[in-house]
């Protein structure tokens, strides 16, 4: 068994140039001795212990104290030990005809045991991706984890018959897949009465780590609880209502179901004919990066490595950006939070708290609502996903939501080529090197619907902007990154008489920095490695037309060292300091979780809005 691979490749990233690493596949990895201490008492016996339960900070579901009118369990099985790439494919049964139910929650339990590999998992009905998840870093025992997710906007695949639900799991190692994999996944159903506004999460005892929790304040919303509800509770723009029809635009079913993207000439497609009733249109895009591509925004720039003669795959420099484009043409890009795997930067600051967004991948929306008129002409047109600059590699995939009216629309579209401007800076001498990216792009399309509620004017622009900042100092030892990526939307729709029916606005900051330093201890085969993480991921949403509006803020804060020897990380001490803020127009739910080495401190849940 080759555990050793994991942080091998690890410490490849910040430090190819520095770390002597002893790369017999054979060599195995001593686990951070906080990992150790937990298994063994002081006596010799081995002690039966359940696997730790990790968990993702976030906004607890409002669902989740309430009982579902049904539920339907469709997998509970276990896989692994065998190949590269495993998953199961078992068939999916509707909820019962008679239950009642307007949401949708998806439970993935999931508890993984075996090497210390990454892996990423995808969870599909019919080729329509639901969840992107990675998997927890495994201690001695094992690791297990849970994820209830609003899957609301796939209503319309949830009463179809006959249908497929698949889960895949892609090895990130370099080796066999030698751990067992067991997931369960099922479906809760709930009616609009058991749904109450998240204020009455706050008594609910759903999650683990019952520390130090203090309720420092409930404020009431009796009678705002119906007006926040919906709101809160359908994911507003774009899913207010959840799509008639959703499109996979995947791999064959028979084959992955997502693509596999190696490099940016590996454009992949998928031919649609879509309905031609279709009056609103969002494609939404699951992406996520791994081999050399995994940090791809810490990755130096070709010349660099060149005149370094470095022999890393991890090249290419820094801006990456996923493309969308309809019959040849660009129609939305997105770069991508950049979510950290949980073995990632430093494995220890994952425990049990794992990063922002690792347990449920973000996915992006791509409105193509003005680009109807491309589209619902009753012929086939290819919709195609790649990655700009990208090297191996990437898995994306995409749902097309479509809302169908009684009958056909007609649509028109204007727009202009999104414009973009990319700048790089590179300077260096020898190891020490100082690399800048910077990237503004903007998107601008107006289109025409004319369906049976009138004429709908939808204007929508975008500006992306990309600023990364990568240093390399004291002969290649330290790593100071600096990044920030902004996308602002704007939406205005109008109807046949010019009055403004909608006036959204969005904006996504995902600023990070990362420092990676390291030291060589007590000769070559020591190292100390010092490394910090902060990385914020904010989000708002406004329509001013309804005054509806909300903000999410999610922070992480990541301090720590870990010692090196050989493979093995010997030992470590860290902080993870995560705190989730998420306010509305009715309120505001607040979490701060503190985890010091491997251990959570604190976990305060408050529902005041600071002013
Ligand atoms: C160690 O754990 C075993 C099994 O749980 C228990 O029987 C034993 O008493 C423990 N010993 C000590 C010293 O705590
Ligand atoms: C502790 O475990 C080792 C290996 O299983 C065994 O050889 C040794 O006798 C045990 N010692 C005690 C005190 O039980
Ligand atoms: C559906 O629900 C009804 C009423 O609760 C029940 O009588 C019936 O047996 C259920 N059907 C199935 C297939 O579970
Ligand atoms: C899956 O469900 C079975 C049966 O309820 C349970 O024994 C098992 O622990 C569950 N597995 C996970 C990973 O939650
Ligand atoms: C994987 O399979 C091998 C051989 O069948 C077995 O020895 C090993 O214990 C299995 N690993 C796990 C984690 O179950
Ligand atoms: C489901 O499949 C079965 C057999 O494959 C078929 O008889 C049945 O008509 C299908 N039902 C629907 C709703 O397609
Ligand atoms: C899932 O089903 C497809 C065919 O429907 C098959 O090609 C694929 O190998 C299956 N995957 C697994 C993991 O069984
Ligand atoms: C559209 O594409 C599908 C599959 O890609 C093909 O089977 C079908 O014949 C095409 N239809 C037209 C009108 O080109
Ligand atoms: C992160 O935490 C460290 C100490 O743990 C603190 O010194 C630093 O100011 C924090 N940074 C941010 C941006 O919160
Ligand atoms: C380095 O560490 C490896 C594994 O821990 C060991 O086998 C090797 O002898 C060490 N080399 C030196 C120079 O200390």
């Amino acid at each position: 068994m080759n555990a050793g691979n994991l942080f091998l490749h690890l410490l490849l990233l910040p430090l190819f140039f520095t770390i002597t690493i002893q790369s017999s596949p054979k060599s195995s990895l001593s686990p951070p001795h906080f990992v150790n201490s937990l298994r063994q008492n002081s006596s010799n016996e081995t002690i039966d212990i359940p696997p730790p339960e990790y968990f993702e900070v976030t906004l607890p579901l409002p669902t989740d104290d309430a009982t579902p009118a049904c539920s339907v369990d469709v997998l509970c099985d276990s896989f692994g030990n065998t190949s590269d790439a495993t998953g199961v494919n078992v068939s999916y049964t509707p909820p019962n005809a008679t239950c009642q139910w307007s949401h949708a929650v998806l439970h993935y339990q999931a508890e993984y045991k075996g090497e210390q590999y990454g892996s990423i998992a995808g969870v599909w009905i019919d080729g329509v991706e639901l969840l992107r998840t990675s998997t927890a870093q495994p201690s001695d025992d094992g690791v297990m984890w849970n994820v209830r997710k609003d899957v609301t906007r796939y209503s319309s695949i949830f009463t179809r018959q006959n249908q497929t639900l698949s889960v895949k799991v892609e090895n990130l190692g370099n080796g066999e897949f030698t751990g067992v994999y067991q997931v369960n996944v099922s479906f809760l159903f709930y009616s609009d009465e058991a749904v109450r506004f998240p204020v009455s999460v706050v008594s609910g005892e759903s999650e683990a780590q019952p520390l130090n929790r203090k309720l420092i304040s409930v404020k009431t919303h009796e009678n705002k609880d119906k007006l926040g509800l919906d709101r809160v509770l359908n994911s507003l723009y774009p899913y207010e209502k959840p799509a008639d029809l959703i499109v996979p635009i995947s791999g064959a079913l028979d084959e992955e179901h997502w693509f596999r993207i190696h490099d940016e000439s590996d454009v992949q497609t998928t031919n649609v004919q879509i309905c031609p009733a279709t009056y609103k249109a969002v494609l939404e895009l699951y992406v996520s990066f791994h081999g050399d591509d995994e940090f791809w925004y810490m990755n130096p720039p070709d010349s660099y490595i060149q005149a370094n003669n470095l022999h890393t795959g991890k090249t290419h420099g820094t801006y990456r950006e996923v493309l969308v484009t309809i019959d040849g043409k660009l129609v939305g890009t997105v770069i991508p939070f950049p979510v950290i795997p949980p073995n990632g930067i430093n494995p220890l600051f994952w425990k049990p708290v794992v990063s922002i967004g690792a347990f449920d991948l973000p996915s992006y929306d791509i409105d193509l609502t003005p680009f109807l008129g491309l589209l619902s002409d009753n012929k086939n047109h290819s919709i195609a996903l790649q990655v700009a600059n990208g090297i191996s590699y990437w898995l994306v995939d995409a749902n097309l939501h479509l809302w169908l009216d009684d009958s056909n629309v007609q649509a028109i579209v204007k727009y202009d080529d999104p414009s973009v401007d990319i700048k790089n800076e590179v300077e260096f001498k020898g190891l020490d090197g100082e690399f800048e990216t910077e990237l503004e792009r903007k998107t601008k399309a107006t289109g025409w619907v004319q369906s049976t509620s009138g004429l709908r004017k939808t204007k929508i622009t975008q500006e992306i902007t990309f600023e990364n900042k990568l240093k390399i100092k004291y002969g290649g030892t330290t790593k100071e990154l600096e990044q920030k990526i902004k996308t602002k939307t704007k939406i205005k729709m109008t109807n046949g008489k010019g009055e403004s029916i909608g006036k959204i606005e969005m904006e996504k900051v995902y600023p990070l920095t990362i420092t990676i330093q390291s030291q060589p201890l007590y000769g070559k085969n020591t190292t100390l490695t010092t490394t910090s993480i902060v990385q914020r991921r904010s989000e708002s949403f406004s329509n001013k037309k309804s005054s509806i509006s909300r903000a999410l803020k999610h922070t992480q804060n990541c301090t720590g060292s870990m010692l090196v020897n050989g493979n093995s990380v010997i030992g470590g001490s860290v902080e993870n300091h995560q705190n989730y803020e998420l306010t509305n127009e009715a309120g505001c739910y607040s979490r701060k979780v503190d985890v010091v080495d491997g251990e959570v401190v604190a976990d305060e849940r408050v529902l005041v809005c600071v002013d």
